[in-house]
């Protein structure tokens, strides 16, 4: 590689393809405007101080201009002090070169988190199946045909789509077949796409407002807040979601329910009640959205099957890989009744623009090939050890809390006094340590009269690394307030 004259003894530089974008003004010298465009792109920070330039003789070719007009530019911007040439390393982009700052006030980049964290919501993210996932990628994309790296199917890749079908219909109880489940990227995802997509998916009547139970997830009630869809809020017992409650709203013809889990209290819905919202939505011709967040972990008994089962028309099941893989694959499935797949498909659009089909087929593989199954079973394990090891915690410091939720999923919640939710939540920051309090969770609107307001604490075990874990549970049992 011939360089640049004046060349200097060897360093080494931050290397760069042989690609450089550079806009050339069509009129003008090619060497004036070729060394303006350099400093520009050096001035602004395009090209870092270090950043190693393309040959000349490249450079040259891919703008069409002749191979001296790009060495003198070069040897003039080196004598200029803008590059630097190096014998050895080419022509690199000169350290004193520094681009010009922007005045916009950066955010400040925080780096320091909790000292213990027992938030909910994350599982173990150690746990990871890294060599599994890895060598699942690695046979997926093998034997992947060439089409599928092109554009996607909307409805997300068939090999995929075949495994569920058959792991939701063995593991959860969800009857299905391929054609009606569509890829999408996690329930949030999946919430927008029925309420907020690119055509409606329900009929207006079933479009809301929209029943939901008095406890969820704040950020989902503002994705529906967002597409303007009335909540109504269900209330709960120990039973789960009171679903006698929808025969008050005529005007409900849709309800969103976590049956195998009540997110965050922890219990499941009453087989009663299960029986009751399928009657309910036959009667009413209306749907239920079942969110199956965390359905795969259940510690003291076989897991409680979808309600899907019971009614694959009147059901909409929602499933993601959040809780039992991580929530940073953003990979989610929607089981739906046949009648609403092209409805759903009209909402995703032409082409599918969230789900990568490289990792639905690496999903597909890391499935069909058992190893999502182990995964499963080893983080039941690893989740269930994490679950008593809290238990016991509490019962030797703190045994007048009572702990509830604890039979399935990653959270608990602990029961607190009347009116002491906050005070222990500060007394909890104080310490650095990162917990919820169960009043997030309530929906604004819903009355005392309706539910009576409980305060408690909704403890994340499968959140803190094993090393970190049992500081993470003295840090919680210190700020529990003692036995009145
Ligand atoms: C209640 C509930 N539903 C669903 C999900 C999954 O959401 P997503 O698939 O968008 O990550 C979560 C979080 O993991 C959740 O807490």
């Amino acid at each position: 590689m011939t360089e640049a004259p004046g060349a200097h003894p060897t360093e080494p530089a931050r290397p760069t393809g042989n690609d450089l974008h550079l806009d050339l003004p069509a009129t003008g010298g090619r060497r004036s405007a070729l060394m303006a465009a350099l400093r520009e792109a050096i001035r602004t920070g395009r090209l870092a101080p270090g950043t190693r330039l393309p040959p000349y003789r490249a450079l040259a070719a891919d703008l069409g201009l002749a191979r001296n007009t790009t060495a003198e530019a070069y040897a003039e911007l080196v004598a200029e002090g803008w590059l630097t040439a190096r014998q050895g390393s080419g022509t690199t982009v000169a350290e004193r070169a520094a681009p010009v700052r922007s005045d916009r006030v950066r955010r400040p980049i925080r780096r320091s988190g909790p000292v213990h964290d027992l938030r909910q919501g994350r599982p173990d993210a150690a746990a990871f199946p890294r060599t599994a996932w890895l060598a699942a990628a690695r046979r997926a994309l093998t034997a992947a045909p060439n089409e599928a790296f092109g554009p996607g199917d909307p409805q997300g890749r068939r090999e995929l789509r075949t495994v569920l079908a058959d792991y939701l219909a063995r593991a959860r109880g969800v009857r299905t077949d391929p054609d009606r489940i569509v890829v999408c990227s996690g329930f949030a995802h999946a919430l927008r796409l029925l309420f907020d997509g690119a055509a409606p998916v329900l009929p207006p009547a079933e479009q809301g407002p929209l029943a939901v139970e008095a406890y969820g997830l704040g950020f989902h009630r503002g994705l529906l807040a967002a597409a303007g869809v009335p909540a109504v809020p269900l209330p709960i017992d120990e039973q789960g979601a009171r679903v006698d409650e929808l025969a008050r709203h005529p005007d409900v013809r849709t309800v969103l329910l976590t049956p195998a889990h009540q997110f965050p209290t922890g219990g499941p819905l009453h087989a009663g009640r299960r029986a009751a919202v399928i009657d309910w939505a036959r009667g009413r011709g209306g749907l239920v959205l079942e969110d199956d967040y965390d359905g795969e972990f259940r510690y003291d008994r076989q897991p409680v099957g979808a309600v899907q089962g019971l009614d694959p028309d009147r059901v909409l099941y929602l499933g993601s890989t959040s809780k039992s893989l991580s929530p940073a694959l953003r990979l989610g499935w929607m089981v739906l009744p046949d009648h609403l797949v092209d409805r759903v498909l009209a909402a995703k659009g032409e082409r599918e623009a969230w789900a990568s089909a490289l990792d639905q087929l690496t999903l597909a593989e890391f499935i069909d090939s058992g190893g999502y199954d182990r995964h499963v079973r080893r983080m039941r394990r690893r989740y269930r050890d994490r679950r008593d090891q809290l238990v016991a915690a509490l019962a030797a410091n703190a045994p007048h809390v009572e702990v509830s939720g604890i039979a399935a999923g990653l959270h608990a919640v602990l029961r607190l006094a009347p009116g002491t939710e906050r005070s222990i939540l500060k007394a909890a920051a104080y310490r650095g340590l990162a917990v919820e309090g169960l009043a997030d969770y309530r929906h604004p609107a819903v009355t005392a009269a309706a539910m009576p307001a409980a305060d408690g604490l909704v403890v994340g075990y499968t959140t803190p690394p094993d090393h970190a874990y049992p500081a993470a549970l003295q840090a919680l049992c210190d700020i529990l307030p003692p036995p009145a």
